[in-house]
């Protein structure tokens, strides 16, 4: 089969456009799940998909699908492909961007090539993959019945609620969740373009990236409980200090984790002081602490050490925010990006993605799930500085064609 070139430079003034909602200049990109900016930058995509013919869809929790019907007797199955809009605070224009506009350019090449297919291909973007309230990959998790129970009802950060908060705010009930349900069986595939995120590619002046696991991810919610008193009249001997109690564990999460594995990462990146004044000494702190590795048995390790440690102490509590275990991609998909890289003349690798994706939820639904990753300078991500290249866009974005084609003419 001829495969049709994408239009390269629609593609990269989508992502400009893109880029520029929820955009603040020097801090990157804001467009948190369902804030202004995200319900912003999903009306900019519905209108485009519409505009590119595609049958539109808003779910109950806010995905967005554009379809392509399959012209010849459809066969069951169809091909998804997506990522999401959504994004850290002061992230990049392309984490997830890149993955839902090179889908949406992908159907319209399909479109304006006249090609027929046999299978319906479908480009979804999933709402808050980002974890903005609570847990990430929310919507995809939602549509494939992945969700835990009440997860949409809980929140790290007080300041933005609830996922079902937002959700209520956008005039969407919660209550309606399992409406979003899909059938795995629907899938016959899920393909998904990402930016790396990491240095491997770029250090190894290689293209494309045939994505074979995604991380495990866990997050606990430590609450640490001191005594407030007054900053100025209260001698430190007399001080219960929840800050002050928590610091240690601060320096110790990294150490236990550098000596635990080499590949494992540990972050704590959200951090609260309560009452959070100048003049109070803290009564309580709370942080999430997240570690990632593709072995489970290592997770298991510094789990039972922060639980430990907590346990030791008075006035510590540890909650379990998420226990998502590594995935590995389907071996035919990893294939099939490796192949098509080939066939574009692209030089490829086989590399583990450290960042967790919508994918982990189609692999884990058990739906062949494959990733394509292409370079980001100098790995940067989730970060103002994300960056990638008009042809590194196109080139991932070929590669994304050929493999769904490759797949939705499969027998
Ligand atoms: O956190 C992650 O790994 C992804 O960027 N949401
Ligand atoms: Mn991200
Ligand atoms: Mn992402």
């Amino acid at each position: 089969m001829t495969i049709p070139r994408i239009n390269a430079a629609r593609l990269w003034a989508d992502l400009m456009a893109l880029g520029k909602i929820g955009a603040v200049s020097g801090q990157g990109v804001t467009r948190t799940a369902l804030s202004d900016a995200d319900l912003q930058a999903k009306d900019w995509l519905l209108t485009r998909m519409r505009d590119a013919g595609l049958e539109t869809r808003t779910d109950a929790v806010y995905n967005l699908s554009g379809r392509l019907r399959a012209g010849r007797s459809r066969q069951v199955g169809l091909i998804a492909v997506g990522s999401h809009l959504d994004s850290v605070p002061q992230g990049g224009p392309f984490d997830g961007a890149l993955g839902v506009v090179a889908g949406l350019e992908c159907l319209r090449t399909i479109q304006e090539h006249g090609i027929d297919l046999p299978r319906d291909v479908e480009l979804i973007n999933f709402c808050d993959e980002e974890a903005a309230h609570n847990t990430g990959t929310v919507g995809s998790r939602a549509m494939l019945g992945l969700l835990h129970d009440g997860e949409i009802h809980q929140t790290v950060s007080p300041g933005r609620g609830t996922f079902a908060d937002a959700l209520r705010r956008t005039g969407k009930d919660p209550a309606a969740l399992a409406e979003a349900r899909r059938q795995p069986t629907e899938f016959s595939c899920y393909l998904e373009l990402h930016i790396e995120q990491g240095r491997r590619l770029e250090n190894a002046g290689i293209q494309i990236g045939a994505v074979t696991a995604i991380v495990g991810i866990y997050r606990y919610l430590v609450t640490v409980t001191g005594e407030a008193a007054h900053a100025g009249t209260t001698p430190m001997a007399l001080r219960n200090d929840a800050l002050v109690n928590a610091a240690p564990l601060f320096t110790l999460l990294p150490e236990w984790v550098h000596a635990c594995s080499p590949e494992m990462v540990g972050t704590i990146g959200r951090l609260e002081v309560h009452p959070g004044a100048p003049n109070v000494v803290p009564g309580r702190c709370r942080f999430v602490v997240e570690i990632r590795s593709q072995h489970r048995e290592d997770m298991a390790i510094i789990r039972d050490q922060i639980r430990a440690y907590a346990g030791a102490r008075g006035g510590w509590q540890v909650d379990t925010l998420l226990e998502k275990e590594g995935t590995p991609l389907a071996e035919p998909l990893i294939q099939a990006v490796a192949d098509a890289a080939a066939q574009e003349g692209l030089s490829w690798v086989r590399l583990p993605s450290g960042a967790g994706h919508d994918a982990q939820s189609f692999a884990a639904a058990g739906i062949p799930a494959g990733m394509i990753f292409v370079p980001c300078r100098h790995g940067i991500s989730h970060h103002p500085d994300e960056w990638i290249e008009p042809e590194q866009a196109a080139q991932g974005c070929q590669v994304l064609l050929r493999t769904l084609l490759g797949q939705a003419n499969r027998a």
